[in-house]
């Protein structure tokens, strides 16, 4: 098929992808082993079989268990080094990670360790695979605002190396405007501001995350298509949304792939982009993303083009950077 080998052949850039999602059930059992960690699985297949979610919920109480095997410095190189193997795979050329901190120093792992783990990867990905990258320091949003602005404090040392702070977990009952001040404190370091916003939650989320966080981007934000002004909005200031399509069906914000409102988006004028948020969990990495929609939806060469190119728009590149990749 010409359009599956146009997706492979693309340059593209990764926007959303939570690097502890990219946590694949083998290496889940390695790490387990090398840490001395009970996984409450028998094997790699059962692994595989616990992944069927009802709802953003039950996949991150998965997803908490998950990254417990993930303790060493060399723990965080290595499963990021497995991600950015697959973004050579995929011809991802560039990528801004998540990373969520949180769900590490709560269960005792330094930030440090979390951090320079990951860093190290992505370096050696510049020089060895010439993959660009940046680091966004998620806060978990079903903890409070204090948790926030702790982590915020922590990553002091580090920020000089983190492009941005971002806002996932749990979204229905933690508006974006629980995280007010954290995001103003961001934002007076000088660093961007993203959210996931309107995967579950209602578009008054994603318009806190607008006005109140400021944000440069919405993560997900399929439920902006609710409200016909706050879509008006979003195209007019060219805010972009990174749409997660296999995430958007395995965690029912999508019924049906056939049902994606990808090209939708698209023809309201809205600047999207495709990523994969947990490929480990939600069966494939950005290529089966494009493939998926491909498939479902009859996504054409046009639009493919054009939810690659949004990608490097979208991104935080500096800007001769970016003309490069356009
Ligand atoms: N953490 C990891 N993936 C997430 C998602 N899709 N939504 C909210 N929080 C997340
Ligand atoms: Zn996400």
């Amino acid at each position: 098929d010409t359009r599956r080998q146009l997706i492979a052949d693309l340059p593209k850039a990764e926007l959303h992808m939570h690097i502890e999602g990219s946590l694949e059930p083998e290496m889940m059992f390695e790490l387990a082993q090398r840490n001395g960690v009970d996984l409450p699985y028998a094997d790699v297949e059962a692994v595989r079989a616990a992944y069927s979610f009802d709802c953003l919920q039950d996949f991150l109480d998965l997803y908490y268990r998950g990254m417990s095997v993930l303790q060493t410095e060399q723990d965080f190189h290595d499963l990021t080094w497995a991600y950015l193997q697959r973004c050579r795979h995929d011809n991802v050329v560039h990528t801004e990670i998540f990373f969520d901190p949180q769900g590490h120093t709560s269960r005792g792992v330094a930030f440090a360790t979390v951090f320079e783990g990951i860093w190290s990867a992505l370096l050696r990905g510049e020089a060895e695979l010439g993959i660009t990258s940046r680091m966004i320091l998620c806060f978990l949003r079903h903890l409070d605002e204090e948790d926030a602005l702790r982590t915020l404090d922590e990553a002091e040392p580090f920020l000089d190396r983190i492009i941005g702070v971002g806002l996932d977990s749990s979204e229905v009952g933690h508006p974006p405007s629980k995280f007010q001040r954290v995001f103003d404190q961001a934002g007076d370091r000088g660093l961007k501001r993203v959210a996931h916003a309107g995967e579950e939650g209602p578009p008054e989320y994603v318009r806190e995350a607008v006005e109140g966080l400021r944000v440069d981007r919405i993560d997900h934000g399929n439920r902006s298509l609710e409200d016909p002004a706050l879509v008006e909005a979003l195209v007019k200031m060219n805010m972009p949304l990174t749409v997660c399509p296999q995430s958007n069906l395995r965690l029912a914000v999508v019924k049906d792939m056939a049902e994606h409102p990808i090209r939708r988006m698209l023809e309201l004028g809205l600047h999207v982009t495709v990523n994969s948020d947990d490929p480990a969990y939600f069966g494939g990495y950005v290529n089966d993303n494009f493939n998926a929609l491909v498939e479902a939806v009859d996504l054409g060469r046009e639009e493919i083009l054009t939810l690659v190119r949004n990608s490097f728009e979208a991104s935080f590149l500096p800007e001769v950077e970016r003309a490069v990749h356009l």
